[in-house]
């Protein structure tokens, strides 16, 4: 089945190929020529989801997805949450929102690091619109380890694992992450109803 993935997100698009395995072929906007950045505007992750998947239907009129996902730390009050692509500048910089993180953490000495990312899957199916959620529990490293994955993993350790970062995980993440839970549970769907 050709599904659209509404990202240009890189990481996102290999992790999403992975997880759905050879029965996808998966487009990305600029395979249809959808080159702009897509406006995500939402204060919520169910907001930005629904609007990055509305935004590629109604420019190609096809069946696509969007996640859109974010980072809660407890400590924080839930921040980088919604906002975690631009924690620390306009632009997607990983490295800046990460030394961002660390250095907001460690004005909260002795207190918990817990924290989760949870990812909302918005798909457009023959009109319908579908959401899938899926989140892992963790907790947040004191620095950086390994260089696998994208965006936070250096410095989030799953529950699951045993003290790795999603950084340090050669492969495996998508068996436990959110997006991997989200993007089964849509494959699932499809399967019943596609
Ligand atoms: P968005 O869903 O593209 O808005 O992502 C929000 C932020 O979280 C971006 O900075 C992403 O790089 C980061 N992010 C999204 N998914 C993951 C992930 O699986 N691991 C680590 N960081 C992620």
């Amino acid at each position: 089945m050709e599904l659209i993935f509404a990202t240009s997100n890189k990481g996102k698009l290999r992790e999403a190929s992975e997880i759905l395995g050879e029965g996808y072929r998966l487009l990305c906007p600029a395979d249809l020529g959808i080159t702009e950045e897509i406006p995500e505007t939402g204060d919520t992750l169910e907001a930005n989801s629904l609007q990055k998947a509305r935004y590629v239907f109604e420019k190609c009129g096809r069946d696509c997805f969007a996640d859109d996902t974010g980072l809660e730390v407890d400590a924080l009050g839930g921040a980088p949450g919604v906002h975690s692509a631009r924690y620390a500048t306009d632009g997607h910089d990983f490295e800046a929102n990460i030394d961002k993180l660390l250095a907001e953490l460690g004005k909260h000495p002795g207190e918990p690091r817990t924290a989760r990312f949870r990812c909302v899957v918005t798909l457009i199916h023959k009109g319908g619109t579908h959401t899938f959620e899926g989140k892992v529990e963790g907790r947040i490293a004191t620095e950086r380890r390994g260089n696998e994955g994208f965006g936070y993993d250096s410095v989030f350790i799953p529950d699951e694992l045993d003290g790795s970062t999603f950084g340090e995980v050669h492969e495996g993440k998508n068996l436990i992450s959110h997006r991997g839970r989200s993007l089964r549970a849509l494959a699932r769907w499809l399967k019943e109803n596609g």
